[in-house]
Parts: structure tokens; C-alpha cells; sequence
């Protein structure tokens, strides 16, 4: 089972997620770290800025979840650019190190392939950030998704579209299509630690985490693997039935033990 840590504050949970990443590459200097974008991470990214102060990240490596297709490369919100502007510059990365799936149309017939050989030279994804979408997705795999699937383009719902219309001038202007590792891509990544944050997250994280596993939820697919820790603040943690039980074993967990 999945650990459940509820917290009082995205902050808090930031400060817990970079404790963990910290201790990862103090032990692997040339750690693999699995980034994600949206509003979700930015906590656990402020948290590493002074924690990692001291610490050499000259060796980690990072590969991002997904990006949109045809996004013109040099609009603020393609993911390579959130992800080189919020993680690579303020953490000190190489940005050699660090990968994000191209989502340039000339390449796109072979894209995910290339992603997936990446992924495998680097020997897999120590530590895989995620959020979740309102309907659910982790990635851009939104519902039907196979457990199965390795990186591709996918299309966006338009759920995920207005929900992601903020960072657009336009809601219109949000890319209809994505490419994004696929389930299976995520399911290999060592350690999942999942955040979440606000009600508007609830239903799907009560869906992931205890409801039936099944691809129209795609965040279910975190119960088949071995070692998922979930970070969510109360609002976020409202609808989950077991909270209860969740609180009693973070209260009671061995200090020997990790995330
Ligand atoms: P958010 O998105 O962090 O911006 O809420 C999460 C997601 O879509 O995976």
C-alpha cells in the first residue's frame, strides 16, 4: 500500500518531499529525478533551493514527465521552459542533465521511442514527482489510459485544457495534444511520491488511492507499485475513508524507517 502522509501545508509537504531528495542524492550523486509541472511541485522545488545549497548536483539527472505538442518552443509555458526556469536555474542542474520529451512536430513519429531509450540509458527514474489532474491523470495519461503505455502523444480532455488555461493567454491556446510517459514509463520509476493539494483534488485522490484500480482513473494505477508515498494537505485528504488509519501510521511510523 501506498503511504499516505497528510499535511498541513503545501509548504510542509515541499519541506518533506525535499528532505527525501536530498537524502537521495547524498547517497547517489548522479541520481535520477522524475519531474513534473504544473502548480503542484513548486513547494518541493522552493524547499530544495536552500536545501540543496552545499549539496554537489553537478551529476543529478532529470526527465520530465510530459510536454505539449507543437508548442512553439520559446512560449514561457512549454514545459521545457517551466521546467528549466522553476527547477534547472534556481536548483544549479546541468542543464545538459535534464530532459524533457520533444514535443516538436518535425519529430514526433519517434519522440516517445527516444524518450523511453533515454530513460533506459540513465537507468530508470530514481524518484518520480507527480500531481494529479482533477479527472484523475498522472502525466498527461488522462482516463482509459493503458497500464501498459511507454511515452506517446496523447489528447488533452477539456477538463485538462480549462484547467490548464490559466498559464495561457487564451483557453483556446492551450495545445490540444501532449506527449507524456506512459503509465508503464511511471509504474518503473523506483519511488512515486505523489502531492496533492486543495479540494479540488479530493475526489481524485480518494480514486487513486483507495478506489478501484482501473484506467479511468489513471492515478490508480499507484497501488501496483512497490513503493508510493502520497503528500496531501486536508482539503485534498477529505475524501479518503481511511484517513484516519493513514494519520495513526505516520504518528506511529518507525524513525528508522524512510519515505
Ligand atoms: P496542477 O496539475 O499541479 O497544476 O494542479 C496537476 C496535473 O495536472 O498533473
Amino acid at each position: 500500500m501506498a503511504e499516505i502522509v497528510i499535511v498541513e501545508s503545501a509548504a510542509d509537504a515541499g519541506g518533506l518531499v525535499a528532505d527525501e531528495i536530498v537524502r537521495l542524492v547524498r547517497t547517489r550523486p548522479d541520481a535520477v529525478l522524475g519531474l513534473a509541472t504544473g502548480s503542484t511541485p513548486l513547494p518541493v522545488y522552493d524547499a530544495l533551493r536552500s536545501r540543496l545549497s552545499g549539496v554537489d548536483v553537478s551529476r543529478v539527472r532529470g526527465f520530465a514527465l510530459d510536454e505539449y505538442v507543437g508548442i512553439d518552443p520559446r512560449h514561457l509555458e512549454s514545459y521545457r521552459n517551466v521546467i528549466f526556469r522553476e527547477v534547472v536555474e534556481p536548483l544549479g542542474l546541468d542543464p545538459a542533465r535534464v530532459r524533457v520529451p520533444d514535443g516538436s512536430l518535425e519529430g514526433i513519429a519517434h519522440a516517445g521511442d527516444d524518450y523511453e531509450a533515454a530513460l533506459a540509458d540513465a537507468g530508470g527514474v530514481d524518484l518520480q514527482i507527480l500531481g494529479i489532474g482533477t479527472d484523475g491523470h498522472i502525466g498527461f495519461n488522462e482516463p482509459g489510459s493503458s497500464f501498459a503505455s511507454l511515452t506517446r502523444v496523447k489528447t488533452l480532455t477539456a477538463q485538462t485544457r480549462a484547467d490548464n488555461a490559466r498559464f495561457f493567454d487564451h483557453p483556446d491556446d492551450v495545445p490540444m495534444h501532449c506527449i507524456t510517459q506512459g503509465l508503464g514509463t511511471i509504474l518503473r520509476a523506483k519511488h512515486l511520491v505523489l502531492l496533492a493539494f486543495g479540494a479540488a483534488k479530493a475526489e481524485a485522490v480518494a480514486g487513486a488511492v483507495e478506489g478501484p484500480v482501473t484506467a479511468s482513473l489513471p492515478g490508480s494505477a499507484i497501488q501496483l507499485h512497490p513503493h508510493v508515498t502520497v503528500v496531501a494537505d486536508e482539503a485534498a485528504a477529505s475524501q479518503l475513508r481511511f484517513a484516519d488509519y493513514y494519520r495513526y501510521t505516520w504518528a506511529h511510523k518507525p524513525e528508522w524507517r524512510e519515505l
